[in-house]
């Protein structure tokens, strides 16, 4: 997620702008800039990598004695790390100034027709067309012209704006993604979060959903979009920096657990259009003849992402009818793995960087095949050694234990899928029109989900000592199963492990007993009835089920000893609700028995060594 920090006051500006920064570095980014007020014209710095890089520009030709100022730390989602891509961006002329957090959906569009109206853009990036659309309808009020531009804008944003007629405001807004307001004596600041302004203020204001404010040195005014005044009360932030990092969550796992909505919307946002069931996939790198010549897919990946890549595999055989297998990245290197041009292979990745993956990926191009990565990281090593890409647009993923990026990567495979069956004429348009709008749906059931985790809590409670579990599921639910159990040794360190439910009765059904509970996930109806059965063979044998079914189900209550529900939804996404249970049931049950659930022992973050 990009940082984002604004001040007005009586300091130098590129200071206090740069601690900020310096302050959001945690976040994850790849290129930062500052633009300040300075007698009446605007003064630009902006670099790619570091904050380094920046304080060697601020340094030499920046003026110190600006006292209004905006900054911003860029994790790239459209348009590649490079300064000219870096934020601020400003309009034609660089009267205006504009620092923006998240994703621009119509910016195609809006790019367009301001391009025919003459605006001369510098990047390749959805931010930019903010500057330019608020140029356009700038008449001398900013404001004003700012709350018009949002009106044409689709999708999410934060954004703090600073134009050189007003040296005694900022004006700032927010849809979806965080800002906050922090109130000084004299100055007051604009921030992503708290962490960028906490050592100059603790006072601040949340600003709400669909709502803006004008930031001036004495004073702050809030309103809605249409301009309406609101009156916003203040907040005191109790936290210490670290626990301000976290967002006030207690761990960056749960912290990325409840960004998972969020995460939705941007791996979604800009690649689709509703009405006409369109995809856009622009960084596929496979042309039609590629995706026709393709007879077969074989999905590489580690760990989590190799869990993904096994609901990739149920929802590409489903929706595009081409065979997928998938292989553990260690596995695919050293088997001599039968591939050749035909063969599209699938390397999914969070970091980019997974020595194992990154090998498997040159053994696959050794042997003529195409590389499509789903990756994560901009710029990591993977991106550069694959023949196409699908961004997951997670943001950095701070926590060991996967969670955002997973469903990031199931989000990304469900518009995948849909494409090329589109190209490929496996799917009706109706049906991609009506996955598309179950996929926008998402993140609110997601939020539904988190607004009551007291029952998963108290489960945790219930199991946190149990020495040995069993996550079983079937069909496109059998890879949430393997998730599951990951999540759950990997930061509790109970032994977990996953079965394909109807495998149970060839072996595992021996290990049942009243002290091996079993976590089941019955989301897919399809196999419902089947797993059932599972269900009760392991009851019938003393064993303890929780089940996580669809909240529609009445059923299951008379079936599991526990249960717990989500919401509907379509079959094919049942992956991606089903797993949120299983991720905060692995962080409950880890953080009861005190354990470091952000730093698990013997992991890192990115293996990239074999
Ligand atoms: C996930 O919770 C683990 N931390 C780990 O299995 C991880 O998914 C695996 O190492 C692959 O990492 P990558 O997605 O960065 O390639």
């Amino acid at each position: 997620m990009c940082g984002i920090i604004g001040y007005i006051g009586d300091k130098p500006a590129n200071q206090v702008i740069f601690e900020g920064l310096m302050r959001l570095e945690y976040r994850g980014y790849d290129s930062a800039g500052i633009a300040v007020l300075d007698q009446g014209k605007i003064v630009l710095a902006k670099d790619v990598g570091k904050l380094r890089n920046l304080r060697e520009l601020l340094l030499t030709n920046f003026p110190s004695i600006s006292s209004q100022g905006i900054g911003h730390t860029r994790w790239a989602t459209h348009g590649r790390p490079s300064t000219f891509n870096a934020h601020p961006h400003g309009d034609c002329m660089a009267t205006l100034m504009v620092a923006h957090n998240g994703i621009i959906e119509n910016y195609m569009k809006l790019k367009h027709s301001l391009q025919s109206a003459g605006h001369i853009f510098k990047s390749e990036t959805d931010s930019e067309v903010l500057a330019h659309l608020i140029e356009s309808h700038y008449k001398g009020n900013i404001e004003d012209a700012v709350l018009k531009a949002l009106a044409q804008v689709e999708g999410a944003y934060a954004i703090v704006v600073l134009h050189r007629d007003h040296s005694d405001r900022l004006v700032c807004a927010r849809k979806e993604s965080p800002l906050i307001v922090g109130l000084g004596k004299g100055e007051n600041f604009i921030a992503s979060d708290v962490t960028a302004i906490m050592q100059h203020t603790r006072r601040v204001v949340f600003i709400e959903n669909l709502e803006c404010a004008i930031v001036k040195r004495d004073r702050v005014d809030f309103f809605d979009l249409a301009g309406k005044p609101l009156e916003r009360k203040s907040s005191l932030i109790d936290w210490n920096p670290i626990a301000a990092e976290k967002g006030g969550f207690s761990h960056f796992m749960l912290k990325e657990i409840y960004e998972q909505p969020q995460v939705i919307r941007n791996t979604i946002g800009g690649r689709t259009q509703e009405e006409d069931g369109k995809i856009f996939l622009t960084e596929l790198g496979l042309t039609g003849p590629d995706i026709f010549r393709t007879q077969r897919i074989v999905m590489v990946a580690c760990g989590t992402a190799y869990y993904a890549a096994c609901v990739g595999k149920y929802l590409i055989e489903q929706l595009v009818r081409i065979p997928v297998e998938c292989d553990l990245a260690s596995e695919f290197r050293y088997r001599q793995p039968v591939v050749d041009r035909n063969t599209l292979v699938v390397a999914i990745s969070q970091s980019g960087e997974t020595a194992d993956t990154l090998a498997a990926v040159r053994e696959a191009k050794l042997r003529g095949a195409k590389v499509l990565g789903i990756v994560n990281a901009k710029e990591s090593t993977l991106t550069r050694e694959v023949d196409g890409l699908v961004y997951i647009h997670a943001g950095p993923e701070i926590g060991v234990a996967s969670t955002k990026a997973y469903i990031a990567m199931l989000t990304a495979q469900v518009l995948l899928a849909l494409l090329l069956g589109k190209i490929r004429g496996t799917l009706k348009p109706e049906f991609v029109q009506e996955t598309i709008r179950e996929l926008k749906i998402l993140p609110q059931r997601i939020e539904q989900l988190l607004s009551n985790t007291a029952p998963i809590r108290a489960l945790a409670e219930k199991f946190k000592d149990a020495r040995h579990f069993l996550f079983l599921g079937r069909g496109i639910n059998f890879p949430t199963a393997m998730e599951g159990a990951l999540k759950l040794k990997e930061i509790s360190y109970i032994h977990a492990e996953a079965y394909a439910a109807g495998e149970m009765k060839h072996g595992p059904i021996a290990l049942i007993d009243k002290d091996l509970p079993v976590m089941a996930i019955a989301t897919n109806q399809s196999v419902y009835d089947k797993l059932v059965s599972n269900i009760k063979e392991v009851q019938a044998r003393s064993g303890t089920v929780i089940a996580v079914a669809c909240e529609s189900n009445c059923d299951i209550k008379n079936v599991a000893d526990y249960v717990i529900a989500i919401p509907d939804c379509p079959e094919i996404l049942t992956p991606i609700l089903s797993v949120v249970p299983l991720q905060l049931f692995a962080y409950f049950v880890a953080d009861l028995r005190g354990l470091d659930v952000d730093q698990p022992r013997n992991l890192a973050k990115s293996v990239t060594v074999e």
